[in-house]
């Protein structure tokens, strides 16, 4: 449920979003805003909402957040208007009333005025709520008692190792382990693996989420104005503002701005943005006294134009939303990362693996998202696995998230013993690989089948090339098992778990091993298709299949 700010102080916002996102964001701003009026263009979603700033800022599909000011159909232009009757039209249709700016930079500036508090907060709470939170989020599936045995078993494991019967293990600056591994080891032992966790000693940060909802100004009305003032976009007629009109007064009518344009089809053969953003400007100033500067303006007024529609709005924020603040180092754009964990249903209690965890990204996301669940990541490659520690430990998700060295074509882990899988495979110029994919994408989709239990999810995300790829798999798989069907029995519940591998031992690389699947039978006929969504990476986009596993 959303925290609101009371009736009558309904705000109006639209987000940008990455291409595919749309979706993702629509259902949140529902979900967690109680958004009412959510209109969907392609890269925006609007909506009107009274749930706090903060909760506004904490959006996880969202690019960018604006306050709007005006959206309206398309400025309607022949290909033969000259760029005079153009700015004529452009200032009649978009500047209008003068009190519905000041009425916008009003709330503009009480917002920014609520980031700001809410920022200094943050700063002086810290690191002791976080900590609370992090405590209360502990994976609840292994009671306190428990946790005090498998550390006893665990400095066991440890004295056997420092015996040479296992692998060594990297040590921290003082050559001992580090105590966050007691932690991490207990959540693998949750998962059922028995092996080494790669980990380092790391300094977490106090810093946390607090760079992205920076506000655009400091010095805002809204120092002196904010308390109870009641003044949005849309109801300025209802407006009452306790602490006298005066101060506001002054401060709306002395804005330094620029604006910003994005101008497409019609109107962009008459004016270019820029041209745009010139008219604009003055046709601002005449109208409200408010003064132009390009270079270190209180307030940016964006202005996007097209054949579907125009809209202006305010950014609210410096940094994008989808800056993570609680991310050190990035690896899938975040929005998709969440997007794909929300699409794995996780439910308290449920173990996630992500068998290509890279630097993490998935599993931060949705442990951040989800407070009851457990979450392990999985990797071949040292200098992954050293920066999704480093990720793990900044966010302080170290006693929720694990971090395993292992090949996806080998999990250490047991037969049907996972609840969700989320994948990131390895394409593109940025996260591609020298290993031929598509020829390894059967053994990593049959372990991550043989490791999800029965019902549980996959969601995998994947170059338009081995998305083909997987489909004719599964297809050519299904086609398999329906024509065994026809000489044997219905297969069981036992079938479907791959028996074959969990005869194999667990085991644990360093390099790609020889698969234990070659010469075997890949299975893959249990995954059964839910959906297919593309989505923007920036310069490539990627697609996310999801699959259920079923009886086959
Ligand atoms: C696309 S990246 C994952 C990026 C990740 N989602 C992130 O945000 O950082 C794919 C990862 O797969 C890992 N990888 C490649 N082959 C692997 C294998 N056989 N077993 C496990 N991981 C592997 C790579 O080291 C790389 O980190």
């Amino acid at each position: 449920m959303s925290e609101t700010r009371g009736e009558g102080s309904v705000v109006r916002y639209y987000c940008t979003s990455g291409s595919g996102m749309e979706l993702f964001l629509v259902d949140e701003v529902k979900r967690k805003l109680a958004a009412d009026a959510v209109r969907q263009i392609p890269g925006k979603v609007l909506f009107s909402s009274s749930a706090t700033i903060d909760r506004v800022c904490s959006l996880k599909a969202a690019e960018r957040l604006f306050l709007l000011l005006k959206e309206d159909s398309p400025l309607k232009l022949s290909s033969h208007s000259s760029p005079a009757k153009a700015s004529s039209v452009l200032q009649s249709r978009l500047l209008g009333d003068g009190n519905r700016w000041r009425c916008a930079v009003t709330t503009w500036s009480r917002l920014q005025g609520e980031l700001a508090a809410r920022r200094n907060a943050t700063a002086t709470e810290g690191r002791r709520s976080e900590k609370q939170t992090e405590e209360g989020g502990k994976c609840t599936l292994e009671s306190r008692k428990r946790t005090l045995e498998l550390r006893e078993e665990e400095s066991e494991n440890k004295r056997l190792r420092s015996d040479g019967q296992h692998e060594s293990r990297p040590l921290n600056k003082e050559g001992e382990e580090d105590n966050n591994r007691e932690v991490g080891k207990e959540g693998l032992q949750h998962f059922g693996v028995v092996t080494n966790v790669v980990d380092l000693d790391i300094e977490s940060s106090e810093e946390k989420d607090t760079e992205k909802t920076e506000p655009i100004f400091k010095g805002s009305a809204s120092d002196h104005t904010t308390a109870g003032l009641e003044c949005t976009v849309e109801n300025c007629n209802r407006t009452t503002n306790p602490l006298g009109a005066d101060v506001l007064s002054e401060y709306v009518d002395n804005v330094s701005f620029r604006v910003n344009s994005k101008c497409s089809g019609s109107l962009a053969r008459c004016l270019s943005a820029q041209e745009v953003s010139k008219v604009m400007g003055a046709g601002l100033s005449k109208l409200l006294g408010w003064k132009v500067d390009l270079k270190n303006p209180q307030l940016e007024i964006n202005v996007s134009l097209n054949d579907d529609y125009y809209l202006l709005g305010i950014p609210l924020t410096r940094s994008p939303l989808a800056n993570r603040g609680y991310i050190k180092t990035t690896g899938l754009r975040s929005t998709v990362a969440w997007a794909m964990a929300s699409l794995a249903q996780i439910q308290p209690g449920f173990s996630v693996v992500d068998p290509m965890c890279g630097v993490g990204t998935i599993l931060i996301e949705a442990a951040q998202e989800h407070k009851d669940a457990c979450f392990l990541g999985v990797d071949i490659d040292d200098g992954q696995l050293q920066k999704a520690n480093e990720n793990i430990a900044f966010a302080e998700l170290g006693s929720r998230v694990h971090i395993l060295k292992a090949s996806s074509m080998a999990l250490p882990l047991p037969s049907s013993s996972v609840d969700a899988v989320v994948c990131d495979l390895p394409f593109g110029r940025k996260f591609g690989t020298k290993t031929n994919m598509a020829a390894k994408l059967p053994l990593i989709l049959s372990e991550m089948e043989r490791v999800l239990r029965l019902g549980g999810i996959l969601v995998v995300l994947l170059s338009p090339q081995l998305s083909s790829v997987m489909k004719k798999l599964l297809i050519q798989k299904h086609f398999e098992s329906k024509s065994n069907e026809e000489v044997k029995p219905q297969a069981g519940i036992e079938n479907c778990l791959v028996p074959s591998f969990e005869q194999q031992p667990s085991q644990h690389h360093s390099d790609v091993p020889s698969s234990p699947v070659q010469g075997k039978e890949v299975q893959l006929s249990s995954l059964k298709h839910q959906t297919t969504l593309r989505v923007s990476l920036g310069a490539i986009d990627g697609l996310i299949h999801k699959y259920l596993k079923t009886l086959i």
